[in-house]
Formats: structure tokens, sequence, C-alpha cells
């Protein structure tokens, strides 16, 4: 009995050392991330474009949550050299942004180029790399100039031109100084959200077409921009070009048969028809979704498919456009079956033939979709690692939303942080390669439909004061903690809430 005491005991040592001693590569980036339209306000400063968000906050104030806008958001525009303060503060490596299409060109294409737009970028990206942050730039967060809606957006067959277009201009003002690209964030927002349902901008609701639509024009037009790098611009500029796709984990509620062509359905739906095209060894829509929503168009009385198919060209053209797979992930959902009454009208999730859940015990943060689910990264990751032939890897987005009245004493986003910075070193542990984390969001920022009303940042911005102060919550140091270290103490407890630039930043 002593003799199993023991043997406990040291064992337990053995397993509370290796976990101390888990450590996070000296090459890996740690970063933050925003997007242009949630911080920048700015919105008619000089001779920026009006941009979709605009267009629907301004004329349809009321789909808002709390009837805001991001006229003002952050101010980032003004801001700019506070943003860059912060994340000196914090130590990050490197920093995800992106960059507003219609800021450059104001009338989203290419024959006119904004000279404030560039001016503005070039110092946000000078002011960055003078202290050594290594900027990430995105060149869409879902703010399309207004113009190129009017023409149909991504669902116009010449969007994958304006956009090769509007990437050249990028690539030259700024490919000297940025060497991470990613073209589009969340292909699944861009499309289902906004061109299938009306849970985005531009607010569509072309259900069950809309987001098929938009998901081939959608790669090509990622695919031209990614060539028009690799071959042009990259052999001067020797950077890296890639796409983010939003990436929960969905595994299937129960063990049963129906359950898991649920959940595999789903995940197809959700993240395949954007992944597939570009990373698996087929290319092209995943299979058995495409032939489920060809077999449901049939019975619905459409002469053809719903989902657009590629030709073998474009096909060929797609697969393998990409030197990384952006990750941006956030929780978890069990999949089922659903009963068949439960889709009335053609919809991308009525053809997966599934529906979700959460278990009540999994934390709840203050958006509805967002719970704090175990293991998720190192499913998700280890998921697309298999399935896409072990790609270079980034998360390029991971966070947790409070309240503002919550203020600064953030603890469950500090749980989180630590959970999923656990299953990070866990995905390093598997050999699978992961080169960077950029924590959702440096600070508080406009939550799309939710307005002001769900906070993500690392720092608190105080909307009502015309300086937008941005204060760090408890959270920030807890990063700066686990940057710096590059070790994740669970007991570490910031003491003195006093933000400094440490040496070397
Ligand atoms: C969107 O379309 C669906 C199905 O056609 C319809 O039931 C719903 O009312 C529409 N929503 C809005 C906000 O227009």
């Amino acid at each position: 009995m002593k003799l199993l005491l023991l043997l406990g005991f040291l064992i337990g040592c053995y397993a509370a050392t290796t976990r101390q001693e888990r450590r996070f590569p000296d090459e890996f980036l740690f970063g933050t991330a925003t997007a242009s339209y949630q911080i920048e306000g700015g919105w008619n400063a000089d001779d920026k474009g009006e941009n979709i968000w605009d267009r629907m906050t301004h004329t349809k104030p009321d789909v808002i949550k709390d009837v805001s806008n991001g006229d003002i958001a952050a101010d980032s525009y003004n801001n700019y050299k506070r943003d860059v303060e912060m994340m000196r503060e914090l130590g990050l490596d490197a920093y995800r942004f992106s960059l507003s299409w219609s800021r450059i060109l104001p009338n989203g294409l290419s024959n006119k180029v904004s000279e404030a737009g560039v001016a503005f970028y070039n110092n946000y990206i000078d002011e960055m790399v003078k202290y050594g942050i290594t900027p990430m730039v995105t060149l869409y967060h879902w703010d399309l100039p207004q113009k190129l809606q009017d023409l149909g957006g991504f669902a116009n067959p010449l969007f994958p031109d304006w956009f090769e277009d509007y990437a050249r201009v990028v690539y030259e003002h700024f490919g000297d100084r940025v060497k991470h690209w990613i073209t589009f964030n969340e292909p699944r927002e861009i499309c289902y959200e906004g061109y299938d349902t009306t849970t985005k901008a531009p607010l569509l609701n072309a259900t069950g077409i809309g987001a098929y639509l938009c998901a081939k024009n959608l790669v090509l037009a990622h695919a031209k921009a990614y060539y028009a790098y690799k071959n042009d611009f990259a052999p001067s500029q020797g950077g890296q070009c890639g796409i983010t796709i939003s990436v929960n984990w969905f595994p299937p509620l129960t063990d049963s048969e129906e359950d898991q062509i649920a959940a595999e359905l789903y995940r197809q739906a959700e993240w395949g028809i954007y992944a597939e095209p570009i990373f698996s060894a087929e290319g092209g829509f995943p299979k058995e979704l495409s032939e489920r929503v060809a077999q449901m168009s049939m019975e619905q009385g459409y002469p053809r498919s719903r989902m657009p198919e590629f030709t073998d060209e474009e096909r060929e053209f797609v697969r393998g456009a990409a030197d990384f797979f952006g990750v941006n992930h956030y929780t978890a959902f069990l999949v089922s079956a659903a009963k068949d009454t439960e889709f009335i009208v053609p919809s991308v999730y009525g053809d997966t033939g599934a529906v979700t859940s959460v278990p009540d015990e999994w934390p709840k943060s203050a958006s509805k979709w967002l719970t704090l689910a175990p293991d998720s990264i190192l499913n998700a990751l280890t998921f697309l690692n298999n399935k896409y032939n072990s790609p270079v890897f980034y998360i390029t987005e991971n966070g947790w939303s409070i309240r503002y009245e919550d203020g600064l004493e953030d603890d469950d986003r500090i749980r989180y942080y630590r959970a999923a910075l656990e299953s990070v070193l866990d995905v390093l542990d598997a050999g699978i390669t992961l080169k960077g984390y950029m924590a959702w969001s440096l600070m508080d920022n406009f939550e799309w439909m939710e307005g002001y009303t769900e906070r993500f940042g690392l720092y608190e911005v105080d909307f009502e004061d015309p300086a937008r102060t941005r204060t760090p919550r408890k959270s920030a140091f807890v990063y700066k903690q686990i940057i710096k270290t590059r070790v994740i103490d669970h007991e570490y407890e910031p003491e003195r809430r006093t933000m400094t630039i440490d040496d070397g930043k």
C-alpha cells in the first residue's frame, strides 16, 4: 500500500514537471488579430469608398443589436501608434490585421489607388516593423467595396479578376515589409452568413444557393491572388501566401452510423467546401456533399444542382494554391442526424441533414455560439492534418467574449486561453507543423451584428470616450507572461497591473 502511494506520488511529480516543462519554441509566433472594419473607423476619411458594412449599418441600423456601427469603432485610423504601443507592451512577435479594400481602391477597381489609404497602412506597418513586430496581413475581412456588391459581389464571375487586381496593388505597395499574406478571412462567414442567410452583410438570404456560388468564386479568387504573388512577387519579396478558414470542431453526438455521416456532411458544409478545393489531393468540392446537393436539388425541382461544378482546368488551378492553412478556431459542436421535418426550404444545413448541440457543462461566453469545448484545437488540427497531408498551419484567431459590465477581471478568458494554449502544445507534441497563434483580439471592437455588446479584447476600449482609451484587462498580463516565458503557468496571478514595455521591443 505504502509502495503504491509512493509510486503514485512519483508519477504525480513526473507528470507535474513534464507539464511545467512544455515550452513553446522560440520561433513560434505569438500575436493578436483584428480586422479593418472592426477597429479602424475613419469610414469616410479622405477618399475612402463605401463598403458593404457602411451601407448596411447606415441604411438598416436595426440589424445591429445595439444599433451601432463601425463609423469610428476603436478609431485605429487615428490611434495606430497606441495600437503598436499595446503590441509592444504585450511583447507580441506578430500582429494580424486586415486591409480595407475600399480605403485603398475607393471604387473597388484598381484604376484609382488612394494615396491617403496607402499612406495609412504604410504608417501602420512601418510602426510595427520599427519595433520588430511581424505584420501578418489579411487582404479581405468582410468589407467589400459597395460598388462591387452592386455588381453582384462574390457572385459575379469577374470577381476573381477584381480580387487579383486588388491583391497586386497591395503586394506592390506593402510587400517589401509584409511576408505573411492571407487572402480571405473565413469564407464560410462571407458566403454562408452573407449570401445564404441574413447574419452578415450584404444580407442576401439566397438560401441554399448563395453560399455555393460564392464558395466557387471565392476559391478561384484566392487562387488567382495566390499565383499572382507566387509568380510575380514572391521571387523578389520572399513571403508566403495562404488563406484563413474557420474550423471549429464537429464530432458526432453518438457512434451511430447516422450521426457519423451527419457529422462528416456537416464538416464538409462548414469548411470542406472552402478547404477541399485548395488543400485536398483531388481538388473540387467535397464528394459526398456535392452528390447530396445534386440529389436534393433534383428532388426539389431544380433543373441542375444548386452547387456549381469546377471545370477540370479550374480544379487543377485551385488545387494546391496555398503556402499555409490559417485556422480560426473557437469552439466545438456535437452533430447528429436531423429528422426529415427539420428543414423546409432548401438550405446549406438542410443539405447536410444534420443538426448540432452543445453539452450543458461546457462553460459559456457572452456569445451564444461560443463555449469552452475540451481539446477542440487538438481535435480539429489533427483531423485537418490527416485529411490534407500535413500542411503548414497558423492559428489566425482564437478567443473569448465577455460583456462590457464584466470589466477588467476576465478570469473566464484567462481559463479559456490557458486551455487553448495547452491544446496548442498538444498539437506541437503531436508533430503537427503549427507556426503561430494569434489571439482574438488585441482590443475590444465592433463585433458585427452584436455591435459593442460582446467584448473580445485583451484591452478594453471605452467607446463612450472620444479618445477611445484602451486599458489592459487581467488577461493581457497573463498572455504577456506566457509570451515572455514560453510556458503556461497556471498559478500565475498578475499582481501589479501597470503595463510596461520590456526590453527588446
Ligand atoms: C430569408 O429566406 C427565408 C426562406 O426563403 C425566409 O423564410 C426568411 O423570412 C428570409 N429572411 C429574411 C430576414 O428576409
